[in-house]
Parts: C-alpha cells; structure tokens; sequence
C-alpha cells in the first residue's frame, strides 16, 4: 500500500512524513524522477529532491517505486525544443536511463518505464504522438524497456497508463500492446493502471476486475498506481460515503487477484493533493483530510484491505 510523495511537503510538513511512514509501505515519486525534474539541463541531472524521496523511504523501511522514466509531460524544453536527430535522441534516451535508473539501481521496486504511450480513442487511439515517437518511431519503447533492464537488473518493469482501468478501446490497445512486448521478449513485467476517477462517473468494478485478470493471465503483475477520486465542489458527507464506496470496491477488485500486488494513492491527504490545481471545481480526493484525520475512504479502503 503506497502513496505519491510530493517533496515540498515532506520537507516542510512534519504531519506529512509521519502519516506516510505510520500508514504507508511504498512511496513513488510524484514528481522528482520525471525528466524534466530530474534532468533540467542536458549535461545536469538534478537528483536532490528524488533522493531525499529515496532516503525517507529507506529510512522508514519502505519499498520505492519510481516514475517515470519516459513521459511526454514534464519533458525539459532544451529537449523538445532541441531539433535532436533520431541518433542524437536516442544517445540522449539512453543516457538517461542508464543515470537515472543507475542512480537508484537496487533500491527501487518498480520503475514506471513508459508512461501513457497510448493515444486516448476519442483522439484516434494508436501510439500517441510525443516528442519520443515522432522522432524515434514505434520502436523507442522496446528500447527504453531493454535499457531500464540494463540499468536497474533488480525492479520489476512497467508500463503505466491511465483512462484503460476497465474493459474498452483503450485497455484493449494496453493490452495488445503488452501481449506483444511479451512476445518479443521484451523485459516489461507489470501494468500500472491509474485510476485517477470522479465521482460523478465511478468506474464499473467489473471491468476493472476483468481488465486485472487478462493482463494477469499474460503473465504481468498489476498495481494500481495512482488511485484517487475526485468529488466536485461542494463536498457533503454523502459524496464522501460514496467515495469510500469507490475506494472500497477498487481495492476489491485488487484483493481478489493474486497478481495484482499493489495499491499506491495519488497523495493521501487533501492538504496536499494535485487536484483542486487540475480539476478545477474538484477537490476532496484523498483518504485523509487536510487535517491529516481519516475519511470514510480510510475505513472502507482499511476494511477491504483486511485491517481495522
Ligand atoms: C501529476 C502531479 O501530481 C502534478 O503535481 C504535476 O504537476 C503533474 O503531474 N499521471 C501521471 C502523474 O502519471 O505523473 C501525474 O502527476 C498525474 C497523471
């Protein structure tokens, strides 16, 4: 059971360590292994802040998962916007698989290999079109999988997604697209899916759960590596019943599957949460208040889990 750590308040927010390390077993990064972050200048990483991350993890006897190292967001601009040659990209690929993972090699149990390369359907579907694929073609992700291998021997390697939680167009392009890699021997073990959901359109479990068992039986792990529900403003106490019914039936659905090993949330506390800044009218996503006291989410989530 994890959560996603954001640096500034594991710095400044004493409440916030000692709530992730009392409820917690894993943390990932929720920004500071992504590239633009971690690598800001094409001869500098910056790697204070996953560190520190890092640190606190072992510290405290947590696993680490790391995310995520090929994205289309969070992307330096001396690399968009760097006319790099195929050649010259992929040096620039490789190197930075090779340091970043490198890094952290031994220390981290999962890294995000490649995050949301699939086009959503409403767009077309296919391979999404990022600075990666256009100038790399399909094949960068073989590649970057290989790499984060030769980097990093120990972690389990995955390819993570959101919108493809349950059965539709695009799982369906997940999971071909891992069915494949599979068959060609190339080293990706586990899918991540998200699970960033609203509460004004909860997911249907049973899609969820079927969804777990097709990529599981390829073989793959499945965690849920980014759970949160968001609740449109205002929040009253009979959405927060409801989230915890959304919370409750996700970790269901990752209970009943041996395979599906992990559970991590997208922040834990509404005090410091991503969504109010990129769902405007949203708030109330976590399982703790901004006071750090447990919501209905908490229980429901602590119930499924088999705790208190
Ligand atoms: C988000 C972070 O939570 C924000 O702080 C940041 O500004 C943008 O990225 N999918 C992912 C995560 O894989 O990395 C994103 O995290 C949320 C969506």
């Amino acid at each position: 059971m994890g959560a996603a750590v954001a640096i500034a308040p594991l710095r400044n927010d004493p409440s916030y360590g000692q709530v992730l390390a009392r409820e917690f077993t894993m943390v990932t990064a929720e920004n500071a292994m992504k590239f633009g972050p971690i690598h800001p200048e094409r001869a500098r990483y910056a790697f204070t802040d996953a560190d520190a991350i890092v640190d606190f993890a072992q510290a405290n006897g947590m696993k680490i998962r790391g995310h995520a190292l090929v994205w289309h967001q969070q992307v330096p601009s001396w690399l968009t916007d760097g006319g790099f040659s195929r050649d010259e990209l992929l040096t620039i690929l490789r190197d930075h698989i090779m340091t970043v993972a490198g890094r952290f090699s031994g220390k981290i149990a999962a890294w995000d290999v490649v995050n949301e390369a699939v086009e959503d359907p409403s767009r077309g579907g296919g391979l999404r079109r990022t600075v990666w694929s256009n100038t790399l073609g399909p094949q960068y992700l073989d590649m970057t999988f290989r790499w984060a291998r030769e980097a990093d021997p120990q972690a389990r390697l995955f390819y993570n997604e959101y919108g493809g939680e349950g059965l539709g167009p695009k799982s369906d392009a997940v999971y071909a697209l891992v069915r494949e890699s599979v068959g060609r021997g190339v080293p990706v073990q586990g899918v991540g899916l998200q699970m960033h959901l609203n509460l004004d359109s909860p997911p249907n479990v049973q899609g969820i759960a079927a969804n777990i068992q097709r990529l599981t039986a390829l073989g793959l792990e499945v965690q849920i590596t980014e759970l949160d529900v968001r609740i449109r403003e205002p929040i009253t106490g009979d959405k927060l019943a409801a989230q915890a019914r959304v919370y409750r039936d996700v970790a269901q659905a990752c209970m009943a599957v041996q395979k599906c090993a992990a559970i991590i949330l997208w922040g834990f506390t509404d005090r410091h949460s991503w969504i109010p800044g990129f769902f405007p009218g949203f708030g109330g996503g976590s399982i703790f208040d901004a006071a750090y006291q447990p919501k209905p989410a908490y229980l429901s989530l602590a119930q499924a889990l088999g705790g208190r």
